[in-house]
């Protein structure tokens, strides 16, 4: 007897993002092996929120599990926006590192824009700073935020078309929903390989209806706003791809902790074509594309210091 399934495909980021981890382990040892210096991250937490250190720890396992070097500098949460900038400084300056973040949220008597644009592009592997994003908004070659670089990297080795559908990110934020829609809806013929899609923006101030009334007519459906359960069956195309960026925590039955997105998984999964799951969807392909960028940035210092 055959079964047939009408149950969406997962994605497993967390499968695709071990092979990028094996790539780039090669590409990181060709890059040595001609002479040049192994690249070199540092990361910066201010402040003792669990939730950051855990973020902060899987990227510096990634980067060991790369070869790529790697600093964590913690500062208290007492620390002081100029002090911030000194230490960015120091590590902007330092010429042994090719790649700099600071984890966010930063502390409230901090400016995150100040703190973000502080970082030099070269170095800004978050791809945060207003250049990089200018940059991203122009169509030129800069480093490209980790999330939105990791949702574009599932949506192409999973093969789902983007020329020309629907897409609808839900969420504006200037980390991931602004950068996502410039990816998503950018010329594909263009040397920075845009996704072609026509692309519809969601976010607070649209009414539940109208939300449901886009994501209906969505091909693809990026969420990335941190409340479980926003977008449920009925909103959901039959075959759409669903990617959930969502990651929040939130106590069971059983009164055990665990992470859950924006979607309604369960239920979704009866109708979309293809869905993300929470954890091992998107997050570990954000740690991924942190280890491509830093190799990224590492490189183009090396050719910048070459000429
Ligand atoms: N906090 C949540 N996501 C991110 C990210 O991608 N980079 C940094 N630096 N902080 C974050």
């Amino acid at each position: 007897m055959r079964f047939t399934s009408n149950m969406a495909q997962i994605i497993d980021g967390k499968n695709m993002a071990n092979q990028i981890h094996s790539e780039l382990c090669k590409e990181l040892s060709q890059f040595v092996a001609e002479g040049n210096p192994v690249p070199h991250l540092t990361a910066i937490i201010v402040g003792e929120d669990p939730a950051s250190q855990k973020y902060v720890e899987k990227k510096t396992e990634a980067c060991k599990k790369i070869g790529i070097r790697s600093r964590t500098i913690v500062l208290p949460e007492s620390t002081t926006q100029a002090e911030l900038l000194d230490v960015i400084d120091k590590q902007n300056k330092d010429e042994s590192v090719n790649g700099v973040l600071v984890q966010l949220p930063v502390p409230a008597h901090i400016d995150e824009r100040t703190v973000c644009n502080a970082i030099i592009a070269a170095k800004d592997v978050d791809g945060f700073n207003e250049i990089n994003i200018g940059r991203l908004a122009l169509d030129m070659n800069g480093i490209v935020p980790a999330t939105p670089l990791g949702v574009k990297t599932l949506l192409e080795r999973t093969n789902i078309p983007t020329f020309g559908r629907n897409a609808v990110v839900v969420g504006r934020s200037k980390n991931v929903g602004l950068p996502l829609s410039i990816l998503l809806h950018s010329d594909g013929s263009h040397a920075t390989k845009g996704l072609d899609a026509t692309v519809t923006i969601c976010h607070r101030y649209t009414p539940a209806k109208e939300l449901a009334k886009y994501c209906r007519q969505a091909d693809i459906i990026v969420v990335a706003v941190g409340k479980p359960g926003l977008i449920t069956k009925d909103m959901v195309k039959p075959g759409a791809c669903v990617i959930d960026v969502g990651i929040t925590r939130v106590q069971d039955e059983a009164g055990k902790y665990k992470l859950v997105g924006d979607v309604d998984f369960d239920e979704v999964r009866q109708v979309a074509g293809h869905i993300t799951p929470v954890p091992g969807g998107v997050g570990p392909m954000t740690v991924a594309m942190l280890m491509q960028n830093t190799i990224l940035a590492a490189k183009k210092q090396a050719a910048d210091r070459a000429n």
